[in-house]
């Protein structure tokens, strides 16, 4: 399969980010595996991009096409693959290749942590929101009885190969969806680091390659932050920033009109920038600036005001909460300065809800 001619990016292994990634190395990374204990697990919708001829000793390398959505991230999807892998008798040795975006990432690491208690998998992402958030980090899992992520295990991936030319294949809703994660790791960072540049980089004439370094940034920093605390603990729960709102509406959107999770990442800042201010003391450019940003590109959320309710309760079931009912956030006191662990009541929610509501 050619896949790996495809990267050309950079990639991912033993906590470095490696440029410049040249085709060759694709096979020092295979060496480490006997070739018939290798499985690819892909997304249907990227079959047009894989092409048969160019590496014929990939060639016969099993791949198991997969319909990817927040329906299809399911116990029988995870089957399918561990079927997959037990029909080509994969060993604990074995190695199961994931291509495709954060979906697809999530489900083949959960499938290959829990294959005979574990085997070894490699991420190759296809979108922006896969490169720079969920790819690398490993945590895996899928959606259960309506609770996103509810089922998972911290798994890391034993590389992340990442080539930017996939961006050229992305719709443009499908890179705004990255692109929230990139606007999140610019708020929870120093801001000459990223936030900066984000605020000058016009996503309407900028050519896709100058978004390269920011994708290394994101990669990095968020490389950093997991070394640090791999299992969540403390300092990663700052990579959540957004996500307690987020999650919840992109659950509840999944009844009205689902939208993909970076738009609600980015809704979901909003309210939680809103709590930073008035309860942080966050200055309120950040704010500002975003709101602008999701105006112009993302457009206002669809919630309806009788959503406000089950928001509640969603974010009250989190699995992010330390205890239940409680609701837990990440907020920030400044651009790069997260304060994790964030106890705010039902009525801090709804304020919060309903300025964003009111944009
Ligand atoms: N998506 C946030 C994390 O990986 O911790």
């Amino acid at each position: 399969m050619q896949i790996f001619e495809r990267i050309n990016g950079f990639y991912l292994q033993n906590k470095k980010i490696f440029t410049n990634f040249a085709p060759e190395m694709s096979w020092e990374i295979l060496n480490n595996y006997p070739k018939e204990q290798i499985c690819i697990v892909s997304d249907k919708s990227l079959i047009r991009h894989a092409q048969w001829s160019a590496m014929p000793e990939l060639a016969d390398i099993p791949v198991l096409w997969l319909e990817v959505s927040e329906a299809t991230k399911s116990l029988d999807t995870v089957a399918q693959i561990w079927d997959f892998m037990f029909a080509h008798h994969l060993t604990r040795r074995g190695l199961l290749i994931c291509v495709g975006g954060g979906i697809l990432t999530d489900l083949g690491g959960f499938a290959a942590a829990t294959y005979k208690r574990g085997i070894q998998y490699i991420n190759i992402p296809s979108t922006l929101l896969a490169m720079v958030d969920a790819s690398s980090g490993g945590k895996t899992g899928i959606n259960y009885r309506g609770l996103k992520n509810a089922i998972g295990a911290f798994a890391p991936p034993a590389d992340t190969l990442i080539d930017p030319k996939w961006l050229k294949t992305l719709p443009a809703a499908q890179f705004l969806s990255g692109f929230a994660e990139i606007l999140k790791t610019g708020l929870i960072e120093r801001p000459d680091l990223l936030w900066d540049r984000l605020l000058q980089y016009d996503l309407d004439t900028m050519p896709l390659d100058s978004l390269t370094p920011m994708i290394e940034q994101c990669v990095a920093i968020k490389e950093r932050i997991v070394q640090a605390d791999p299992n969540e603990k403390g300092l990663r729960k700052a990579l959540n920033f957004g996500h307690t709102f987020g999650h919840a509406i992109e659950e509840i959107s999944i009844s009205n009109a689902p939208i993909s999770h970076g738009y609600a990442v980015v809704y979901g800042l909003i309210a939680e920038l809103y709590l930073s201010v008035t309860k942080l003391g966050c200055p309120k450019e950040p704010l500002q600036q975003l709101t602008q940003l999701m105006l112009h590109y993302y457009g206002r959320p669809n919630c309806k005001c009788s959503d406000m309710e089950p928001l509640i309760a969603l974010m009250q079931q989190d699995k992010k909460n330390e205890r239940a009912a409680e609701i837990n956030c990440t907020l920030i006191r400044s651009v790069g300065d997260p304060v994790i662990n964030q106890v705010i009541s039902p009525d801090d929610a709804r304020e919060a809800l309903d300025y964003l509501f009111s944009l």
